[in-house]
């Protein structure tokens, strides 16, 4: 019977995955064959991220980029799939949380939540999709939380998008 876990030959990109869960959901893939590529939101943490990547032996490919910028989305989309190749699997796993009372939560940090948490999977996603289509296969894994769940007076606008990305 054929491995059920072989990613050989599949592209895996993980948002976010300079350190942290999605480093760790990375080497994961990247164990089980697949070929990394990682984005963050500035140079300074991609070098760091590929630096971690290289100490475990991984050969990823880092590139900076806000996943909340659509241009910016799309443009790293397109060069990816020109450097490495199609996107098979998506990761989207950047975030980001705010532990603000509601009440003393600015409309701008409840905002930026919802931009980063919610809306930018949305943007991934809809930039991998057609190569997706077109290859007749493709996985998109969204991080969620056990906010999403239980709720906490703290996270508000994390506990809503969450909820929502679970749909
Ligand atoms: N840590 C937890 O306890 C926990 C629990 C449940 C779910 N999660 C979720 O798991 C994911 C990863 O969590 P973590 O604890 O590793 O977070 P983290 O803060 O350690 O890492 C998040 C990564 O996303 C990147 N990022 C943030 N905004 C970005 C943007 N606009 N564009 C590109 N990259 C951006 C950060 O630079 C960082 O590399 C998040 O979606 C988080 O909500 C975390």
């Amino acid at each position: 019977m054929a491995n059920m876990f072989d990613l050989s030959g599949k592209v895996a990109l993980v948002t976010g995955a300079s350190y942290g869960i999605g480093f760790a959901i990375a080497k994961g893939l990247a164990n089980a064959g697949a070929t990394i590529v990682f984005n963050d939101i500035n140079a300074e943490l991609v070098e760091k991220g590929m630096a971690a990547y290289k100490a475990e032996g991984i050969d990823a490919h880092g590139y900076v980029c806000d996943v909340t910028d659509e241009d910016a989305v799309n443009a790293l989309v397109a060069t990816v799939e020109k450097e490495v190749g199609v996107i098979d699997i998506l990761v989207n796993n950047a975030g980001i949380i705010k532990r603000i009372p509601m009440c003393e939560m600015s409309a701008a940090d409840f905002r930026k939540v919802i931009d980063v948490d919610l809306n930018a999977p949305f943007i991934v996603s809809k930039a991998v999709i057609p190569a997706m289509i077109k290859k007749g296969h493709g996985k998109i894994i969204n991080i969620c939380s056990m906010m999403s769940e239980l709720g906490r007076e703290t996270v508000s606008a994390y506990v809503r998008q969450r909820a929502v990305l679970r749909c």
